[in-house]
């Protein structure tokens, strides 16, 4: 599994230890309001999304990260293939004491930069809710334009992606 270092930040896989911190990070209120509901109590779904986590790694050589900055973990971000889509999305979300830094612009640019280069992946995507303005705030940051508007596990979601080449073009 791999570890990537960025200016500010450790991207490392999620174990096990991780799953208070991850549980107060991911079904913290205002994060949780933005992404699905959680299949039972928080502790019991950050276990098994950190299972999940692994098997994604185990299986394609690929998932999210936890975010670390300063030693603490603030979030995760990361590659998840959509088998719905047949495609691979980049995601992120942040504790809420750590919005505000550029930490998700940060740890997505690394994702991306390891899905186009180091894996070759042709085209990634995000979505969300239309009216989570601070996800399409990073995707643009990045360089991912609005494509559709589609339906996700349920949610009317806005589709932004990139293709290799035009990454590779943009971060020479
Ligand atoms: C989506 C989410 C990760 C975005 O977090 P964020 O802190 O706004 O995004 P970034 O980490 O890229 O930080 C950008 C902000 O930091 C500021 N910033 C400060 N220092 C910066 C730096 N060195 N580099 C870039 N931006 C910096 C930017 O100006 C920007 O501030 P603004 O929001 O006032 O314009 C966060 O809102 C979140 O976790 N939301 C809940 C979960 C969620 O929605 N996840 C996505 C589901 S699709």
């Amino acid at each position: 599994m791999t570890v990537l270092k960025t200016e500010r930040l450790t991207l490392r896989p999620l174990h096990p230890g991780d799953t208070r911190a991850y549980a107060a990070m991911r079904y913290h209120p205002e994060v949780a309001k933005w992404l699905s509901p959680a299949q039972g109590a928080p502790l019991e779904a950050a276990r098994a999304a950190i299972e999940r986590y692994a098997q994604s790694w185990r299986d394609r050589g690929y998932g999210p990260w936890a975010i670390v900055h300063d030693g603490r973990l603030i979030g995760h971000a990361g590659l998840n293939f959509v088998p719905e889509f047949g495609e691979t999305e980049v995601l992120w979300s942040l504790h809420p004491d750590a919005w505000g830094h550029g930490f998700a612009t940060e740890a997505g640019r690394a994702a991306l930069d390891f899905g186009f280069r180091t894996l070759g992946i042709a085209l990634i995507f995000a979505v969300t809710r239309p009216g989570n303005r601070a996800s399409q705030e990073v995707m643009k940051r990045l360089g991912l334009a609005y494509r559709m508007n589609v339906v996700y596990r349920d949610i009317d979601s806005v589709w932004f992606d990139i293709d290799r080449l035009n990454w590779l073009e943009q971060s020479p």
